[in-house]
């Protein structure tokens, strides 16, 4: 099957912009554009949104009337895969790692305007308890008649990595617009790993020649290059390209974590800052930041070559910024 044979319905603003980052490009010594996925639109944005125009397809075609899915306390996909529910008349449910808090804040705030129903799961259980517990959700939707939709965390599947297929398309077709090769890299964050795996697949496909490098802002019980590959090799099946990637052929960067997943770093933070000061572009401190982080250090390290032409995919998360305010202003003078 075709890639535009899969069923999408359309959220997104596209296609989003494709910016220059000059100034920051020049301090490094490389060529530096930033693809503004943070301006995907619907449901404020982010790169979940281009997953999701796979994925709801599929769930309006089964007549879903829940959406159930699983993220961080700030997860960005899981305030994104709400508003989608919302949009196609359907109820979400999301099973959030942490314990409800004083004050919803950030992507909570938004997940509370949606009207998501939110159930809170201790961090230390979380990772014991998260199947069962969405898996009880859809039997009980089940039992009131209602078709549930169980969406993988961070919408990590094939079909969900189709939204990065056609996004490497996306660029391609801006670069050709502009009279421009390809460039030599494409830098993203990995979190579940499926913008990464429709990344790998859409360079394959339409950027023969240019590479991909993931920045992880978590940890990985199976290592990230084994997942992934296995992700983008389902990806390809689906779309009948005959193309398939070991995990040696992923290179992904492991050393921007920081203390933990969702924990501000403080290269992180010094990238958020530097980024909006050089730039005027917000990061966030989940993901975004800390990939930044991982980009300049690469830079520094010669492990990104002087020269280079790189793509930055921003997948948005600035609502995450609010919850850190006091974190993120110990710097203020008055
Ligand atoms: C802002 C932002 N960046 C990056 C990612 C990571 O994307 P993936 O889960 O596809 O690896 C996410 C995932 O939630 C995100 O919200």
């Amino acid at each position: 099957m075709h890639l535009d044979a899969i069923p999408r319905l359309s959220l997104g603003f596209l296609p989003t912009p494709l910016e220059a980052m000059d100034r920051l490009g020049g301090e490094l010594g490389i060529e530096l554009r930033v693809k503004r996925d943070d301006f995907t639109g619907f449901g404020g944005g982010g790169n979940k949104v281009r997953k999701l125009e796979y994925l709801m397809a599929d769930a309006v075609s089964r007549g879903v009337k829940v959406v159930i899915t699983t993220g961080g306390h700030q997860s960005n996909h899981a305030r994104m895969t709400a508003a989608a529910a919302r949009k196609f008349g359907m109820k979400p449910i999301l099973v959030l790692r942490g314990n409800s808090p004083a004050v919803m804040q950030g992507n909570l705030l938004l997940d509370h305007l949606l009207g998501a129903e939110i159930d809170f799961l201790d961090p230390d259980a979380y990772f014991g308890e998260v199947g069962p517990r969405m898996q009880k959700h859809a039997d009980e939707a089940l039992a009131r008649g209602e078709t549930p939709y169980i969406i993988p965390l961070g919408g990590a599947s094939a079909l969900g990595a189709m939204g990065y297929v056609s996004a490497v398309r996306e660029l391609s077709e801006q670069y050709a617009a502009a009279g421009q090769a390809a460039p030599d890299l494409i830098v993203t964050p990995v979190g579940s790993g499926g913008t990464l795996a429709g990344l790998l697949i859409g360079c394959a496909m339409f950027w023969p020649d240019t590479k991909v490098a993931g920045i992880a802002v978590s940890g990985s019980a199976v290592p990230f290059s084994e997942r992934i590959a296995v992700m983008a090799n389902a990806g390809a099946e689906l779309i009948g390209f005959d193309r398939r990637f070991a995990p040696s052929d992923l290179r992904i960067e492991t050393g921007y974590v920081g203390e933990a997943y969702a924990v501000p770093s403080p290269d992180g933070n010094e990238a958020i800052v530097r980024v909006a000061r050089s730039e005027g572009v917000f990061l966030d401190p989940v993901y975004t930041g800390k990939a930044m982080a991982g980009l300049i250090d690469c830079v520094k390290r010669g492990s990104i070559a002087q020269g280079s032409r790189v793509v930055f995919i921003h997948c948005g998360g600035s609502p995450a910024l609010f919850p850190h305010a006091e974190l993120l202003t110990r710097d203020r003078v008055n």
